[in-house]
């Protein structure tokens, strides 16, 4: 991947925070309907396949290179569940030219990756992220909303491997009294196999899923569990702002990550932006509404990025450092919007 060839000032908010690392969404359609995301009762089964508003391909080369020109140069795709957008692998192509983006992952729930992996790693997709909140085969069907099978997984994991994708990272969710008891079999599974497995704080993300404190499992609860069977020693993070708290296993084994959003709020360095398959933009995860940004793509890149970066040094959303207090917004963006 090449250098950037010109570099304007790179814009800082008003917490002075740089913006490093985009979150794009490809689709807002999802084939599972996780309980914490998308719960079924709440969100229609054809909900997101209506492709008119959606940004094509061209629209979202230009947006990425706008973005590139503001020193953004980690790309991460997401949906929704991005394997659903047809000729996914075409895009990963185009974006892994972008001159300036030096790490291009993907978000997935993995159930379709079987027939993919192999087109997206030969397109140039450098990372995978593989959300899975359990291996029991009824309790991961369960928590898919009724739509999802463990062994397609499975299967997505091992051609995954097979294409080339190593040190793959997996997003456990833990809900307490949902799957904390699949933790240690999470943990057995994951060890020693050279991949990356990290546990989620249960986050009151969107409108729909329900939240309740009293499920939120703090990390440091989940660590001593660990610690007590497989005893870590924290590492330091790989990059400045990293959510996941890294730990290795003692016995040599790997590593292990804990995210603890909840209880411990990394807003301080957060230097994310989340665009929307609609071309919306949010600055937080929680921001109640996106800023339309379509309509500024017609005037090309150079024009795109200086009104980005006109917004991104008004930006000041600290939402998990304010939660629970007055000043925290109230409504938030759905988390299938927005993909995490
Ligand atoms: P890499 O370091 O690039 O591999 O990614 P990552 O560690 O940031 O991981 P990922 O994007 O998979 O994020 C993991 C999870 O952390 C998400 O699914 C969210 O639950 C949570 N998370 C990530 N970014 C944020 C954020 O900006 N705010 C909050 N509150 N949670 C976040
Ligand atoms: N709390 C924490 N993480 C969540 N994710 C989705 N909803 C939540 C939530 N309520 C994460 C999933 C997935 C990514 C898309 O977002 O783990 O990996
Ligand atoms: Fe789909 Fe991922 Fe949301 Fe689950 S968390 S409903 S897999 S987008
Ligand atoms: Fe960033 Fe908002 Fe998450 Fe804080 S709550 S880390 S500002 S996305």
């Amino acid at each position: 991947m090449s250098a950037l060839p010109h570099l304007p000032q790179a814009p800082l908010d008003r917490l002075g925070r740089p913006l490093h690392d985009l979150r794009l969404s490809v689709i807002e359609a999802c084939n599972f309907r996780c309980g914490y995301c998308m719960p079924a009762d709440r969100v229609p089964d054809d909900y997101g396949f209506d492709q008119a508003g959606r940004l094509s391909f061209d629209e979202i080369e230009t947006l990425v290179r706008g973005f590139a020109r503001l020193g953004m140069h980690k790309l991460r795709l997401t949906g929704g569940e991005p394997l659903l957008r047809k000729g996914l692998p075409a895009l990963v192509e185009r974006l892994a030219k972008v001159p300036g983006i030096t790490d291009l992952a993907m978000t997935t729930n993995a159930s379709l990756l079987a027939r993919h992996a192999q087109a997206l790693r030969d397109a140039g997709l450098q990372r995978l992220t593989i959300s899975l909140d359990a291996l029991d085969p009824d309790l991961f069907r369960m928590l898919s909303g009724g739509r999802g099978g463990i062994d397609d997984v499975l299967a997505g994991i091992a051609a995954a491997e097979r294409a080339g994708f190593s040190s793959i990272k997996f997003n456990c969710v833990v809900q307490r009294g949902v799957n904390d008891h699949e933790v240690e079999r999470m943990a057995a599974h994951f060890r020693g196999s050279g991949h990356v497995l990290r546990f989620i704080e249960y986050m009151d993300v969107g409108t729909c899923n329900g939240w309740d404190r009293a499920r939120v499992l703090p990390s440091r609860e989940l660590h001593a569990r660990i610690d007590a069977r497989w005893p870590l020693r924290a590492l330091d993070a790989n990059y400045r702002g990293e959510v996941a708290e890294r730990h290795a296993f003692l016995d040599g084994a790997g590593e292990i990550g804990f995210i603890s959003s909840v209880t411990a709020p990394f807003c301080g360095d957060c230097q994310r932006a989340r665009v929307s398959a609609d071309g919306s933009l949010y600055t937080c995860l929680f921001s109640g509404s996106g800023q339309p940004m379509r309509s500024w793509l017609g005037d090309g890149e150079a024009v795109f990025s200086a009104r980005l970066a006109d917004l991104w040094s008004r930006r000041a959303d600290r939402y998990s450092e304010l939660r629970g207090s007055v000043r925290a917004p109230r409504r938030h963006v759905e988390m299938f919007l927005v993909g995490g």
